[in-house]
């Protein structure tokens, strides 16, 4: 079945909402060298179009996570790694979307553990249902809705879309 999708959040927009992202995050960071981490595979436009928003030097990694349904609860597993030491760098985790926080939380406890000088989150998108892991930056908070688009899949399929759109036909 073909899915139907609705634009929720269009490319100029999108655009916008980097721009004083970057320049918000470069300041947090005041001004210093940023090694950005994003999380695979949904974070990698928005990663793209990030970066060179930011007005400070960036060192790039990336990270892939991977959630199982174990026995009683969901496994994160780390399937690649970054591939420098952290240890004393500021680091910045790139996502594209917290929902239940599941995969952030375990993100930030494994490079939490290398000792990096600081650590902050950003998220493309929030939805707004409770969840128990709270990022540094959002680029914009979302119904409780499955999107597509910009990095984000359904099958593995959308993510080259440069819009964000809902999945109206989802069952
Ligand atoms: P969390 O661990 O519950 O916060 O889930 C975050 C991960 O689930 C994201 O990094 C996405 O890979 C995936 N995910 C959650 N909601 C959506 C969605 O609406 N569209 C596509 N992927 C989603
Ligand atoms: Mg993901």
């Amino acid at each position: 079945m073909k899915v139907e999708l609705k634009i929720l959040i269009n490319e100029n927009e999108l655009k916008e909402r980097l721009k004083t992202l970057g320049r918000e995050i470069s300041e947090a960071f005041n001004g210093e060298k940023v090694t950005a981490v994003c999380i695979l595979k949904g974070a990698f436009m928005f990663t793209a179009d990030l970066i060179r928003e930011m007005e400070t030097e960036v060192e790039i990694e990336f990270m892939r996570i991977k959630s199982y349904d174990g026995m009683k609860k969901k496994v994160d597993k780390l399937l690649y790694d970054v591939e420098c030491d952290i240890k004393g760098k500021n680091v910045l985790i790139i996502d594209d979307i917290l929902d239940i926080g599941g995969s952030l939380k375990f993100a930030t406890k494994e490079l939490r553990k290398r000792k990096p000088a600081r650590m902050k989150t950003c998220v493309l998108l929030e939805k707004e249902r409770k969840k128990d892991f709270k990022a540094d930056f959002v680029g914009f908070k979302i119904p409780d809705k499955f999107v597509v688009g910009y990095g984000l899949d359904i099958n593995e399929l959308y993510r080259d879309l440069p819009y964000i759109a809902v999945v109206e036909n989802n069952n």
